[in-house]
């Protein structure tokens, strides 16, 4: 088969054909969910960038509509960055992005729908009075991608973030506006951090702190935190913290529960990026829509004719610790979960292997839980090993140890010449056990041009007290989507094998750990190949 349909998803978003980058300005409206994102009409790179537009009644099945935002004004002529939307009280929804201008200054505009009996909002109106910010005392090669504005009715003023920086300070610039039009910069950034550099597409929501219920950008008051999310240009990757926002200083103030720089919490431990959030009041909660980017070759990219995915849209909310968010695919997903196959209390003893069968493996959900009967064997825990991404590289996936590696294989040839490991490995440290998980992609591929590093994040549970930890792995073609421990570490790759596709691709889990661990159950469902675009 061609490279272009080998490794095409069947049911994450994207469109038929070319370069797409950032989500924007997701939304529901009159009772249709709206996807906006970042895309070249002209090819599969970066360039030419429009807001390409889709429309969904369940978050699943896309119909594609024109480019909602497009270069035509002399304030976006060069393009059209990211940006946000936000529902004004009377049901509007109005949209801030970044232009470019002709002299590639980066400034934020407004766009407003042409007609809004129009459920699908096709087409936008910029007004001549753009751009509404311009780069006042900014840097103006650094300075875009606006949230989503909140509204705070004590001050009567509206509130929204765009990410700068100064130097090496990442920084959430904060502007305030009584009608939607004049936007003025506040004495002080909303927040900013000293190493990061550039904070692109900054997100800014509250959380309850009770309850998996999302709450609309603008609520504020007891029972909430807020979270900031920036991501980092520099490393590719995004982070965030929980925090308090004090509404009268305009200051937001992370609480001390996670380092507040590129060594932070993050939504996603892999391939994913300029995430941004949205409040669905159909369904009460808050939904995370993130892109990742292709990791095979330039040229790879462009034999292929399209590069760039939207993760599967996830709910988040604040996990009862406080301390961090916990994400879930859309319970919209498991519509399209077809033929089931499983395992049940199944024992896997110190090399055991056991294979899924019945399914097509290439395009699946898979649910697993591990009961873990003894920790007595835990490898001790070094307290030097800070980064679990570094720490997944040096053990990977066939590193027998005490408790783990165990996990699954997806994506695997018949005989294990390609198989992409995402498992899971216990240490003991002095006062408490450690869990880590990993994306072991080191033999995922024959083919010697694609990018495969090793993901990991820790999973903040308490392994000892519960004696079991779940995982649920998303198989599609080229991705592996993967949540630890009910959704407190989520990973994403990107895999390019080049025997392990189609009917091709073999499942099974696994155990290389000295200690047994049951399988107390094991679904998978092959997935349906939604209406994409
Ligand atoms: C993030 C980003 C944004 C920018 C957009 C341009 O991936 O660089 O900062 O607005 O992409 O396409």
């Amino acid at each position: 088969p061609l490279i272009s349909n080998l490794y095409r998803t069947a049911y994450h978003f994207q469109p038929p054909r070319h370069w797409i980058n950032d989500p924007n300005g997701p939304m529901y409206y009159k009772g249709i969910y709206h996807l906006f994102y970042q895309y070249n009409p002209y090819g599969s790179v970066w360039g030419n960038i429009v807001w390409a537009h889709s429309v969904s009644t369940d978050l699943i099945n896309w119909t594609p509509v024109e480019p909602g935002i497009y270069p035509s004004k002399p304030f976006d002529v060069n393009g059209c960055w990211s940006g946000s939307v936000t529902i004004l009280p009377d049901g509007t929804p109005a949209i801030l992005y970044t232009g470019i201008d002709a002299q590639n200054h980066q400034i934020q505009n407004i766009a407003y729908p042409k007609n809004l009996s129009d459920p699908y909002l096709i087409e936008w109106v910029k007004p001549d009075y753009n751009p509404v910010i311009n780069t006042n005392g900014v840097n103006a090669s650094a300075f875009r991608d606006p949230t989503t504005a909140w509204y705070n009715p004590k001050d009567k003023h509206w509130r929204v973030v765009v990410g700068s920086r100064r130097g090496d300070r990442g920084l959430a610039y904060l502007y305030r506006s009584k009608d939607f039009k004049r936007w003025v910069k506040t004495a002080h950034p909303l927040h900013s951090s000293a190493t990061t550099g550039m904070w692109e597409c900054p997100d800014f929501f509250p959380v309850s702190l009770q309850g998996q219920n999302g709450l609309d950008t603008s609520v504020n008051g007891p029972g909430l935190k807020h979270v900031l999310k920036v991501s980092l240009d520099v490393t590719r990757y995004e982070y965030y913290t929980v925090g308090k926002y004090l509404t009268e200083l305009d200051k937001y103030v992370p609480d001390n529960t996670s380092a507040d720089d590129h060594t932070g919490l993050r939504y996603d431990y892999g391939n994913f990026y300029a995430s941004k959030t949205f409040y669905d009041p159909a369904k009460h909660r808050r939904i995370l829509w993130g892109w990742s980017n292709e990791s095979d070759s330039v040229a790879d990219d462009v034999a292929k004719g399209w590069a760039g995915i939207q993760t599967i849209p996830r709910s988040l909310w604040l996990d009862k610790n406080g301390r961090q968010l916990v994400q879930w695919p859309v319970e919209e997903l498991e519509t399209l979960r077809g033929k089931q196959v499983g395992l049940k209390n199944t024992v896997l003893k110190s090399g055991d292997m056991v294979e899924v069968k019945g399914i097509l493996t290439s395009q699946a959900d898979v649910e697993v839980t591990f009961d873990l009967p003894s920790l007595e064997d835990a490898e001790p825990f070094d307290p030097l090993w800070m980064d679990p991404q570094i720490l997944c590289s040096k053990k990977g996936a066939n590193t027998k140890s005490g408790v783990g590696p165990f996990g699954l294989f997806v994506l695997s040839s018949e005989k294990m010449e390609e198989r992409t490991a995402v498992f899971f490995q216990v240490y003991r440290a002095v006062d408490k056990h450690v869990v880590l998980m990993c994306h072991d992609p080191s033999r995922s591929s024959l083919r010697n041009e694609v990018y495969i590093p090793y993901y990991g994040g820790f999973v903040d549970v308490d392994i000892k007290k519960e004696g079991k930890i779940s995982l649920r792995t998303l198989i599609d073609h080229s991705v592996v989507e993967s949540f630890g421990g009910g959704g407190k570490t989520c990973m994403t790759s990107r895999i390019y094998p080049s025997m392990a596709v189609g009917e091709k691709a073999h499942l099974f889990v696994f155990n290389n750990g000295l200690e047994d661990v049951k399988v107390t159950e094991l679904n998978a469902w092959e997935m349906g190949r939604p209406k994409m675009n």
